[in-house]
Parts: structure tokens; sequence; C-alpha cells
């Protein structure tokens, strides 16, 4: 089916063909209300009165536009990947329909959407926020770490590498709930194979190493991160 969706800046919809919609959801126009984030990669604004998230993906290179075709392309990598990690207990947000761009069109700003759940309004923010303002020995940062390494063992031991592992694709509740987005994963086929292991650990390591110049988890977190979540023993390591 086809979709329209209005821009900020643009009256003339773009246009999608749907490839996903949630059971009994709105089917009415969809209308991007204001920017939540302008980022290379994509554009995040809010939709239906700031209820949910419209996430408008860029594309990088051109051959990105041939993806599209055979369901290659990273609308269809999130989309999979947030499906996969809530079929093993991880929380993700709701998606409720996904596009992807129809070939080919004037205007082609985007190779396709997805709409979802605004994680802020259902009382998350971002892990960086949190350990940016909360302090060092609060309970609700011990939490948060802890289930935060619960979810990492959880991907490991289903042979998942999360590709874009970071504090600004994870959110947390009141009570310390991890919910993730922008979930591009990796499925091995075993949590064995050398290739897995060398993936996952590369993508704690740079998770530990992501805010070089800032102060964002203590050196005791990324302690236990590294001893809990690690395959090699790098545990002597800062
Ligand atoms: N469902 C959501 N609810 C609330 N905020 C969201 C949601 N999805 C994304 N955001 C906000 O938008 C930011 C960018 O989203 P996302 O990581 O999906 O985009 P991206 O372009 O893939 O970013 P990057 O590649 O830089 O990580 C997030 O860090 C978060 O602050
Ligand atoms: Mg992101």
């Amino acid at each position: 089916m086809l979709r329209k969706i209005t821009l900020i800046d643009n009256d003339i919809p773009q246009l999608f063909a749907r490839i996903y919609k949630g059971p009994e959801q709105y089917d009415g126009d969809c209308r991007a209300e204001s920017i939540l984030e302008e980022r290379r990669p994509s554009l995040l604004t809010l939709t239906h009165n700031g209820e949910r998230v419209l996430k408008l993906i860029k594309p990088r290179t051109w051959h990105e536009y041939f993806k599209l075709f055979w369901f290659h392309s990273r609308v269809s990598k999130e989309i999979k990947g947030n499906r996969t990690l809530a079929s093993i207990g991880l929380r993700t947000p709701t998606i409720y329909e996904a596009g992807i761009s129809i070939f080919p069109a004037r205007d082609f700003r985007y190779i396709g959407y997805y709409c979802m759940e605004n994680l802020s309004s259902a009382g998350y923010q971002e892990v960086y926020r949190y350990y940016k303002s909360l302090d060092d020995n609060s309970e609700l940062r011990a939490r948060i770490t802890e289930n935060l390494i619960h979810d990492l063992l959880e991907m490991r031991r289903h042979s998942i590498v999360f590709s874009d592992l970071h504090l600004n694709n994870v959110f947390a509740d009141e009570q310390g709930k991890i919910c993730w987005i922008d979930t591009g994963i990796i499925k091995f086929r075993s949590d064995s194979s050398a290739r897995f292991r060398k993936k996952y650990d590369q993508s704690v390591i740079r998770l530990l190493d992501f805010y070089r110049s800032e102060k964002v988890m203590t050196d005791q977190e990324k302690q236990l991160v590294r001893q809990q979540c690690l395959f090699s023993d790098q545990s002597g390591q800062k």
C-alpha cells in the first residue's frame, strides 16, 4: 500500500511503499510534527501528537537504493533487529509501521521510514544522559549497569552482535529497565564461532572506548562490563 508522509519543510508528501503495519493501527495521515534529531544517517521527528517517533532513513551511498529491492536496506535491518531482540526477551520500542521509498521518485531524500513508540513519553531516556547526570554511587545507576550487562549477556548467549553499540542507543526508565533502539544487529549461527566472539568483543570494547573525551561510565562500571561480557580476558585493561 502507498504511504504519504508530509515533512516539515515540504508540503509535497514523500511517497513510500508500506512494508509493515501493526494490527489495528491508525491509518490516517502521517505528518512529521517537529524535529527530534537531525543526523547524518537519519531524521527523527515526532508524529501522532508526539506519541510516536518517525525515523526517516537517509541513503549513505547510491547502492543503498538497490538494497531496498532485496530487503537488505537499513530499514529492514533495524526492523528485523528490533524483532529479534524482542524475541529473546529484550525490550525494544513497538514499531507501528514501516515503509521503503518508491523508485524512482523525484524527491528521493529517504530510503525508508519506520514509526515507533516515543520512549520519552513512556518514561525512558538515553542511558548516556542517566550516566551523565546521576551520582557515581546512585542505586539507579547500579541497576542500569546491571541490566545493561544482563542484556549484553543475553545477546551473547544468542550469538547476536549489536552493531552500533553506544549509550545513546540504549534507553532506561526510572526503574533502570533497558530498552534498545537503532537496532542494527548481526546474528551468528553459534556463540562458539571465533568470528562471532571477535565481533562481539569488538563491539563491547567500542562501547567502553566510545566517549573518550568525556566521563560517562566510571572505571568501575567499565571494569564490570569488561569482566562479565568479554570472551577474551582483557580485565587488566582500563
Ligand atoms: N523511539 C524513540 N523514542 C525517543 N527518542 C528516540 C527514539 N528513537 C530515537 N530517539 C532519539 O533520536 C536519537 C537518534 O536515533 P537513532 O539512534 O535511531 O538514529 P541514528 O541516525 O541511527 O543515529 P546514530 O547512527 O547517530 O546512532 C536517539 O539517540 C534518541 O535520542
Ligand atoms: Mg543511534
